[in-house]
């Protein structure tokens, strides 16, 4: 109990927000939000054969984005990974009837934690009829995160086995985590902002419901996206790779369709002919594993360190750039002397989408992401932040401190009729933690109101 108040702590390593608020687009002495740092794990495995372009969605050669949330009272302390696209809460659920193995055999289960509900004296099961009539067991629970206490939400209970792991589901789906934050009054809009490289050493961080001006370049560029497919999107118009003191190379992007953005998979995929031409630029080899299996982009792992590049991604006037020498991974075995290019030709060209945004360019990146209009900002990182500048998102038509072709009205996302007894729920964050210090402690009356939360 007293580990996990200390640990409790330390994730709500929330800033002096509240001496530095903004008043647009909403007056408020504290702005409502819920902030948190996140944490990543590199959890090292060469990609594999079976890791192509469109297939290397293996989002375990490495873990990113993840939180440090408690389930439960007394809290139950895990790790669970901030999933863009998902809607649920999914949790390893110990329960010897449906569990075969023990959390500490499972990998990740081990890693980041398991919850049990009969530890918990605030465990909810309830019987509830299906759109058929028939029965089937929610089970609630209350989730405490960033020194925000959110009651009741639904927890979706995984079996501890290989190929499971904790999740945040925050998809645009209705009934994802931002949502549930607007329903128990916590945020005014369904909305985060999520920045920054999550390495073991922090520096990232996740806010629902705001912006933190001090941590990007601004303005924020801002796109709108189609909810309907379920996951966010942006349009990319060029790539470019930049060589010390030479002219840089352009690549252009003519496709008309957007790039996904998910922060979880480690592979960036582009439009083949651009990426082709690049590859042939840069001597970059384009070859199969098997003569029958799709091709990947490999090179030398030598030249991660014989060559000095950036490779940047032109999101109207956001420039998002990741050094050359992050952009390898080992191919087939950890010492391989052969490299796979962390940027391959997409190649499932029925998709809706024209490639995806992987994490490293995401971790150099800011992104705001608003439900209520769909528009997602942009904006390059702010390496050496100042101190906290924290911003409501609110429920008007746009993003703030963001240019983009905002609609002039939207309906926001309102709170279904009063159900479940979500008016309880307490933010202890920016309202009550005034101090905040260095190491990432809250002191005074900060640890006394996250006391009482807990
Ligand atoms: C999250 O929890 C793990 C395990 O308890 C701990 O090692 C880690 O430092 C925590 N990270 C953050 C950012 O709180
Ligand atoms: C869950 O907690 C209960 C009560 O402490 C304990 O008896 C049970 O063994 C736990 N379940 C698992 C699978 O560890
Ligand atoms: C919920 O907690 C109670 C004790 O407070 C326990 O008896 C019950 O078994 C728990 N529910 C589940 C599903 O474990
Ligand atoms: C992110 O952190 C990891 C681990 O600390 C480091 O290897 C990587 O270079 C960092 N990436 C960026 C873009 O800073
Ligand atoms: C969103 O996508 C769906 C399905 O592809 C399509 O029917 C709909 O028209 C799109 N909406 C907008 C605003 O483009
Ligand atoms: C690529 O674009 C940049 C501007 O972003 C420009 O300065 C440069 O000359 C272009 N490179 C070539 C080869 O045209
Ligand atoms: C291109 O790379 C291959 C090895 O991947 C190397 O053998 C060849 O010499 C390189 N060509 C140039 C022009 O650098
Ligand atoms: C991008 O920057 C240029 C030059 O500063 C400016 O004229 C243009 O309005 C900006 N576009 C956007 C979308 O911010
Ligand atoms: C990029 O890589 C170079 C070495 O190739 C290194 O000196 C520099 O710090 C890196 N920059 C960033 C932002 O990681
Ligand atoms: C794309 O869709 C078409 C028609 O649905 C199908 O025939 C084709 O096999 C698909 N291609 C790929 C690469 O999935
Ligand atoms: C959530 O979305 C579903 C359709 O996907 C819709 O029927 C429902 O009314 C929405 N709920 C709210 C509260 O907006």
């Amino acid at each position: 109990m007293r580990q996990s108040l200390l640990t409790a702590l330390a994730w709500s390593n929330w800033a002096s927000a509240s001496a530095n608020v903004h008043t647009f687009p909403v007056q408020r002495d504290v702005p409502a939000v819920v902030g948190m740092d996140l944490y990543g794990r590199e959890v090292s495995r060469p990609l594999m054969k079976r890791d192509t372009a469109t297939l290397g969605t293996d989002m375990f050669n490495h873990i990113s984005n993840t939180v440090n949330v408690s389930i439960g009272t007394p809290p139950q302390s895990v790790g669970m990974m901030v999933d863009f696209l998902t809607a649920t809460f999914d949790v390893f659920y110990e329960d010897t009837r449906w569990t075969k193995s023990e959390c500490r055999e499972i990998r990740y289960c081990a890693l980041y934690g398991s919850y049990n509900a009969t530890k918990s004296t605030s465990n909810v099961t309830k019987e509830i009829p299906n759109r058929w009539g028939d029965p089937y067991e929610e089970f609630t629970d209350t989730v405490t995160l960033g020194g925000t206490k959110v009651k009741n939400v639904e927890l979706r209970r995984l079996t501890i086995e290989y190929g499971n792991y904790n999740s945040i589901g925050l998809s645009p789906n209705n009934e994802s985590f931002p949502y549930q934050l607007v329903d128990r009054g916590l945020i005014r809009s369904p909305s985060f902002s999520l920045w920054g490289n999550s390495s073991e050493e922090g520096g990232a961080g996740i806010l629902f419901g705001g912006i933190n001006k001090a941590k990007y370049h601004g303005p924020l560029q801002a796109y709108s996206f189609n909810k309907t497919w379920g996951s966010v999107s942006i349009p990319l118009s060029k790539f470019q790779v930049q060589t010390e003191s030479e002219t840089p190379t352009n690549y252009t992007l003519s496709s008309s369709k957007p790039y996904m953005l998910s922060a979880q998979y480690i592979i960036t995929t582009l439009p083949k002919d651009a990426v082709l031409r690049m590859y042939q630029d840069y001597n970059i080899s384009y070859v199969g594993w098997n003569d029958d299996d799709p091709q990947f982009g490999l090179l030398p792992c030598s030249r991660q360190y014989t060559e000095t590049r950036t490779v940047s991604l032109f999101f109207g006037n956001a420039t998002i750039s990741a050094n050359w020498s992050d952009l390898f991974v080992p191919w087939g075995s950890a010492d391989s002397e052969r490299c796979s290019f962390l940027i391959q030709p997409e190649d499932d060209l029925n998709s809706s989408y024209a490639g995806r945004i992987g994490t490293k360019f995401s971790e150099r990146m800011y992104m705001t992401i608003n439900y209520n209009n769909a528009f997602v900002g942009v904006a390059a990182l702010n390496e050496n932040p100042g101190p906290d500048d924290i911003v409501e998102i609110g429920d008007g038509p746009e993003i703030p401190d963001a240019v983009g072709d905002f609609p002039t009205s939207i309906v926001p996302y309102k709170k279904p009729k009063p159900t479940v007894s979500m008016s309880t729920s307490t933010s202890t964050g920016l309202a009550s933690m005034p101090t905040y210090m260095p190491g990432g402690m809250f002191v005074g009356v900060a640890g006394a109101a996250l006391v009482a939360a807990l």
